[in-house]
């Protein structure tokens, strides 16, 4: 988390700095801060969002054609001023942005203090640049030789950019494990967590690897060194992402503008992957491991959030469609367990950023036992993509709201072609089967285009219920992972406390808390263990909850029972969890709204989580 944006060139940098910073505001926003280098390095920093810093430098000239900037998720000290991004080191002379976490921060610092170093915020991120100053000046070398002697003693994750008084002319940026990007101008040079502040100005980029230290110079010479002194030639690459896909486009929130893309998002999912009328499934990027899928003794899912309940989903694909037996795994837990992985085993490593902490940690776990290591990633190059063996996008394209949306029906549609093709080429599902969910998933574009004209029933529905307390979520079999990312979604951005069950599972806890105050939102399509929700939607009613079912277009046996009823176009139940995320979507984006939380940057979370 956090973001880290740096400038060097013939512009004026904080107007390139902070409009960096909004990009980059889904990372973390708890404090802002920047450096500008005009002479001096001067530094302006506050607690709060890039607004508030945008509010408290008003006035001031802010000249310079050099500098940093960041945007912080708080780890390690509480989020006011002090604790901002940049920091200066002892002399003033240098001052440095982070994203990561130091491990080895306390040791470090304890003999920084016991050699004179103040420290003025309670960060990891201090140390480095102290020790830093300290080994320039103590060993007498230079300033990129100080950085490369530092990240050799520390452990732990970082994306740095130092910017130093004394070489205005000069940035240098590190990385292991946070993500950098480095885009290429004319003598000029955008550094940043992601391509998002980069792609206006340049298409041509250069992901940085791990341990490795980059010097750009404003004669446009970028040069590239491991932490070990190794020289590297930079790989240019040249950047897909279009400005537009960045922007909120008309719509008041970049989530609501994710929700409203889904049918685009999904097609794009299935785009050059599925002929129905041919019978064809193909995914480019794991052909070469279908035979490994195939022969898999089982597959273990390991993701985070939202990821995880479309890995939950998953479970029940792989295991009806292509009988491989699948368990789901949160990231954080699998990583420490010492968990039991066979070399022929598939591990499915799903994450929209590709930047996860725990998951990228459980993939490299698995990845060291010879496991066969598949990634499903949204952000193309990101760190699980490369880490993996091979994988395949969801080219949802880039998500900006904190609240998975469009992101998580990909994942679904992903992964349901990845179970469908494993399923026929290894003969467990029948032809007659196969066609048919073929078909069916090329249909699902329109029906979720469809569901989206409920938006104003939604409203209205949300005007009755903004002000619950909260919220239960319950569904069976495919709709049950469901239940748990309706309730997340409401709960990340409303901050109505909710939670998801699996409808049978109910009577065991959960149905203490019913009476008439308690909204019971049932995904209760036809397809699928229709029967049972029904008992399970009676039991609620005996207890005089309030049912909001989500129901198959025209069903009339839950209309009876259901105090509110939400429509969806019919489609196979292992379908359902696309179709009807567009109505749990919708409904937590408007009590949000309603209730005046601030959707897209819901308070204490940030969306790539790249510490554990
Ligand atoms: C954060 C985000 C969630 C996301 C989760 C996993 O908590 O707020 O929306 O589902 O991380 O992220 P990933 O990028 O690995 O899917």
């Amino acid at each position: 988390m956090c973001g880290i944006v740096g400038y060097i060139g013939s512009r004026k940098a904080s107007p390139i700095l902070l409009k960096g910073l909004h990009r980059l505001e889904y990372r973390g926003y708890d404090s802002a801060g920047m450096c500008l280098l005009n002479g001096k390095i001067e530094m302006f920093k506050t607690h709060g969002k890039v607004s508030d810093l945008e509010n408290e430098i008003q006035g001031e000239s802010l000249e310079g054609t050099i500098g940093i900037a960041h945007t912080r998720w708080a780890t390690h000290g509480e989020p006011n001023d002090a604790n901002a991004h940049p920091h200066f080191s002892q002399t003033k002379k240098l001052a440095i942005i982070h994203n990561g976490i130091i491990e080895n921060y306390s040791t470090l610092k304890e003999e920084l203090q016991n050699r004179g170093y103040e420290f003025k915020s309670d960060t990891d991120t201090e140390v480095l640049i102290h020790l830093i100053e300290d080994i320039q000046i103590n060993e007498k070398v230079d300033l990129v030789e100080a950085i490369r002697i530092t990240l050799n003693q520390v452990f732990g994750a970082y994306a740095i950019v130092v910017l130093s008084e004394d070489h205005p002319d000069m940035l240098i940026a590190a990385k292991k494990g946070s993500p950098l990007v480095i885009g290429i101008g004319e003598n000029e040079f955008f550094i940043a967590s992601d391509a998002a502040p980069i792609v206006e100005y340049t298409k041509n980029v250069v992901y940085l690897n791990d341990e490795e230290v980059a010097t750009v110079n404003r004669k446009g010479n970028l040069r590239i060194k491991t932490i070990k002194n190794q020289e590297k030639t930079p790989y240019v690459q040249k950047l897909e992402l279009q400005l537009s896909a960045i922007e909120k486009g008309g719509y008041p929130h970049f989530m609501l503008k994710e929700i409203y893309e889904q049918p685009r998002s999904i097609k794009d999912s299935m785009r050059g992957r599925l002929n129905s009328s041919k019978g064809i499934v193909s995914l480019g990027g794991i052909i070469e491991y279908e035979q490994k899928f195939i022969n898999a003794r089982r597959i273990i899912i390991v993701a985070c959030g939202t990821s995880w309940h479309a890995g939950l989903v998953a479970e029940y694909m792989f295991e009806e469609l292509a009988r491989i037996p699948v368990e789901v795994e949160y990231a954080s837990e699998f990583r420490y367990r010492d968990p039991v992985i066979y070399e022929d085993d598939i591990v499915i490593a799903i994450s929209q950023s590709g930047e996860t902490a725990d998951t990228l940690a459980a993939v490299e776990l698995a990845k060291s036992k010879g496991a066969t290591i598949i990634g499903i990633c949204n952000v193309v190059g990101s760190s699980i993509a490369r880490a993996t063996h091979a994988g395949s996008y969801t080219h949802a394209g880039p998500e900006i709201g904190v609240a998975s949306t469009k992101a998580f029906t990909a994942q679904v549609t992903l992964l349901a072609l990845m179970a469908l093709s494993i399923a026929d080429k290894k003969g467990a599902i029948s032809k007659s089967h196969f066609y048919q969910l073929l078909n069916e998933m090329e249909s699902l574009p329109g029906k979720v285009e469809q569901t989206l004209n409920i938006n104003d029933s939604i409203i209205k529905l949300s005007k009755i219920f903004y002000q619950a307390k909260n919220f239960l979520y319950l569904g069976r079999g495919y709709n049950f992972p469901l239940a748990l990312e309706g309730a997340l979604k409401l709960k990340e951005i409303s901050y109505i406390h909710a939670e998801g069950y699996p409808a049978a599972e109910m009577k065991h806890g959960p149905i203490a808390l019913i009476d008439k105050e308690m909204p019971v939102v049932v995904i209760a399509t036809r397809k699928g263990s229709y029967d049972k929700v029904l008992s399970n939607i009676e039991e609620v009613k005996a207890r005089k909850g309030i049912i909001i079912a989500v129901v198959s277009e025209g069903d009339q046996v839950v209309k009876k029972l259901a105090d509110y009823v939400i429509e969806i176009p019919e489609t196979d139940k292992i379908f359902v969890p696309i179709v009807a995320s567009i109505p749990l979507q919708l409904l937590s984006y408007h009590i949000a709204v309603l209730r005046g939380c601030n959707v897209d940057q819901p308070r204490n979370l940030a969306k790539s989580v790249t510490v554990e």
